[in-house]
């Protein structure tokens, strides 16, 4: 039966077309065959795979970048607030925002990565009050390094906001007093700004994450035209003296302007949404944030589409990244031991490398009892921070991000797990394999023929070449977790080829070494996406 023009109308007959439409092929061996309701069975030649791989070595891995019809993205991501302490749930942010970011740029697409950063919020009024009140220099005798302490100082400041009533009243005067510019209390909101960011950018470069300062301040000149256009196109409505805009589906309006005449969340991010498509040109905008924020961001993209800012033709495609706790031990939002206070960051991954580099000791020792190499201090230190640092992300990647999950140490950096450390030893065995064969593989690959004839080494192969298909798939769910789901597959088959077939003085040896090879660079190609260096020596 064919449907309408005569179309195939159901899955075997839609199957049957294809097979009848395959073209002549060397990439498939025997016949394909139909199966079930309208699955295709084909069998990919060992000639297809060996020469896949051999292109691969030679031209790059970059090669095998799937190609997505975006020029330009903009991811927003990290986004921590200022004067308060960078926490594990902005860590989660930052390293999926990351590795986000790093696919599409492997891809070809034009990133602009973006930190939203909360430099704008009513914390400020407190805390500038404080300092003017407290500081013995003033606002005008306080320096950047005076505010350094930012977290005592909010502390200090926020216990006075909830205690004394009339300091509450002055802190308020003080962020309207901010908001309209005036220069003194402007000057002291720099400095502010600026301390943290010093410490932000110091966690940054530990975990070598790229992005651009853009807070929440930026868009500040943009809001009032933005929001007066909104309520005279009728977009925007009163609503018990504030203005919002309704959206189908959704309980509560956005709001985009206070009773008081302020702007809040929801204003800047109409504003964002306005400037990521109209100026940047981005052809795909993605928040990472927490999913408590989902709802927020329904809201903002269903009024932007009502406004026309989301175009209704040729839209750009919208992502909320959403992701779930990070938890203690005890299954609660993880806090720090002492205080209850949500865990520090910086005492996160000093603790995760102090652990590293302990262990790494440990077998040290045993390595120059049999008479092994000893590591100079600079290899143990920057090993121990690949390591360290990459096992924090590698266990944040790895999961669902939708899903809560436990924060463990033992966990991250075991040593056989799916781990970071694992995959870390892993691609260093492999490195040592090639580096014994004293051979220049690139030279090798030019001439010998990857002859994939027992059982693990097909397997091995067929994982390998399925990696572009595993990047689309990474971006369609923007799941992290596929990347590091893949590798950690990738290392196994690499284990039973490696168990089954010896590579060094054997006939195969030039074949099996490409096979290495290849299996190390995609392994690395991971690695960089989900931004973590590789050792080739541990
Ligand atoms: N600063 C916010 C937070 O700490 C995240 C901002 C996310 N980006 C955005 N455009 N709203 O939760």
């Amino acid at each position: 039966m064919k449907g309408k023009g005569g179309a195939p109308k159901n899955p075997r007959e839609v199957a049957t077309a294809i097979l009848n439409a395959l073209p002549e092929t060397t990439a498939i061996d025997g016949t394909p065959t139909l199966a079930g309701p309208g699955f295709i069975n084909i069998k990919l030649s060992s000639a297809f795979l060996s020469n896949r791989l051999q292109t691969m070595i030679t031209q790059g891995a970059g090669t095998w970048a799937p190609s997505l019809p975006y020029k330009r993205a903009v991811v927003d991501f990290s986004s921590p607030n200022v004067a308060k302490e960078m926490h594990v749930g902005h860590l989660r942010s930052t390293i999926i925002g990351d590795t986000i970011a790093r696919t599409l740029e492997f891809c070809g697409v034009d990133t602009l990565r973006i930190n939203h950063v909360g430099d704008w919020g009513t914390q400020f009024g407190m805390l500038i009050q404080h300092i003017a009140e407290t500081r013995p220099g003033g606002l005008q005798g306080t320096t950047t390094e005076e505010v350094a302490d930012l977290q005592a100082l909010y502390k200090a400041s926020k216990k006075r906001f909830d205690d004394e009533e009339d300091f509450k009243a002055r802190a308020r005067e003080a962020v309207t007093r901010l908001q309209s510019g005036d220069p003194e209390f402007l000057e002291t909101w720099k400095r502010i700004c600026e301390a943290s960011r010093n410490e932000f950018d110091a966690i940054y470069q530990r975990l070598d994450v790229q992005i651009l300062w853009r807070g929440e301040s930026w868009y500040n000149p943009r809001l009032t035209p933005l929001v007066e256009e909104l309520i005279e196109r009728g977009i925007a409505e009163e609503s018990e003296g504030a203005m919002v805009i309704t959206v189908e589906g959704q309980k509560t309006p956005l709001m985009i302007r206070k009773s008081d005449g302020g702007y809040g969340y929801g204003t800047t991010d109409m504003a964002t949404l306005n400037q990521r498509i109209h100026d940047e040109k981005g052809e795909w905008l993605i928040y990472v944030t927490d999913e408590g924020q989902s709802g927020h961001f329904k809201l903002v993209f269903g009024a932007g589409k009502r406004a026309g800012i989301i175009p209704a033709e040729k839209p750009p495609r919208i992502d909320h990244v959403g992701f779930g706790l990070v938890l203690g031990q005890d299954g609660k939002r993880i806090r720090t031991r002492d205080s209850g206070a949500a865990v520090r960051l910086v005492e996160l991954l000093d603790e995760a490398k102090a652990r590293c580099e302990t262990s790494i000791k440990e077998r040290q020792e045993a390595t120059i009892e049999r008479g092994g190499e000893e590591l100079s201090a600079e290899e143990l230190d920057n090993i121990s921070s690949v390591m360290g640092y990459g096992a924090v992300k590698y266990a944040d990647l790895k999961n669902n991000r939708s899903t809560n999950y436990k924060f463990n140490f033992d966990e991250m950096l075991d040593l056989k797990g799916n781990t970071a450390v694992y995959m870390l030893y892993a691609h260093a065995r492999i490195a040592g394999i090639i580096r014994k064969g004293k051979k220049d593989v690139a030279e090798v690959a030019k001439t010998a023929h990857i002859s994939l004839d027992h059982a693990s080494e097909r397997a091995l192969a067929l994982h390998i070449v399925r990696f572009t298909e595993m990047l689309e798939d990474t971006l369609v769910e923007l799941a992290p977790n596929r990347i590091t789901e893949y590798v950690y597959e990738l290392s196994n088959y690499f284990n039973t080829f490696y168990q089954a077939c010896k590579v060094l003085g054997e006939k195969e040896e030039d074949s099996r070494l490409l096979l290495c090879e290849a299996t190390a660079m995609i392994m690395r190609q991971c690695f960089q996406l989900l931004g973590i260096k590789p050792l080739y020596r541990i």
